[in-house]
């Protein structure tokens, strides 16, 4: 099954986040994963898609200004309906805790159900998303550094393992769906 995995990020939190996401998906037999950055991302691949994750820095418990841009070219898709019943899932980071996590992740998800799309979050059986997850998607905080000359805090191992188990959880998914589609 083909899953397209579509993000911006400008200093690259949210970019690391995409990659885990794309390296769980690819530990499904089958699954064939596109990543790229918005702006590489080609809005006519998407329907050849069976699963299609986006994700972005929350900014102001909203969609980054650059996805959204992206996501306002799905026009000709959505009248057509082309994206109805694609497995759809979202990821975001934040620089703080309460920084719009949730807001940002419920944001994300809404063009999705406009396009007909079966979104997919994370459960409590995922076992890292127990600990501190989010059933909308993944979202997480990367704290701001204390000063500019710090190394940037990247994503932790334990917000790497929520993006593979959602990339995972959404190829599964996106098998079994086509598996019934089609049979
Ligand atoms: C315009 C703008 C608005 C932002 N708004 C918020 C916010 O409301 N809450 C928050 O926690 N972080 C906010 N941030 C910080 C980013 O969400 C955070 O640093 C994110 O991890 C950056 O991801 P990136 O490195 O992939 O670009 C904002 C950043 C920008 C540039």
């Amino acid at each position: 099954m083909n899953i397209y995995i579509v993000y911006d990020s400008e200093d690259g939190h949210t970019e690391s986040l995409a990659h885990s996401i794309a390296q769980g998906a690819r530990s499904v037999t089958g699954a064939r994963v596109i990543l790229h950055h918005v702006e590489r991302a080609d809005v006519h691949d998407l329907d050849k898609m069976d699963a299609i994750i986006w994700g972005c820095p929350g900014h102001f418990g909203s969609i980054s200004a650059g996805l959204k841009t992206w996501i306002d070219k799905l026009g000709y898709l959505w009248a057509h309906g082309k994206l109805v019943d694609k497995i759809g899932a979202v990821f975001c980071t934040t620089a703080t805790e309460h920084g719009g996590i949730e807001a940002t992740l419920l944001n994300l998800i809404t063009p999705m159900l406009h396009q007909g799309m079966i979104i997919v979050g994370l459960p409590a059986n995922v076992p890292e998303n127990v600990l501190y997850g989010s059933y909308y998607g993944v979202g997480i905080t990367c704290r701001l550094e204390d000063s500019p000359d710090d190394p940037p805090n990247m994503p932790t191992e334990d917000d790497l393992a929520l993006g593979r188990a959602l990339g995972r959880r959404v190829a599964l998914l996106a098998g079994k769906f086509i598996g019934r589609r089609e049979g």
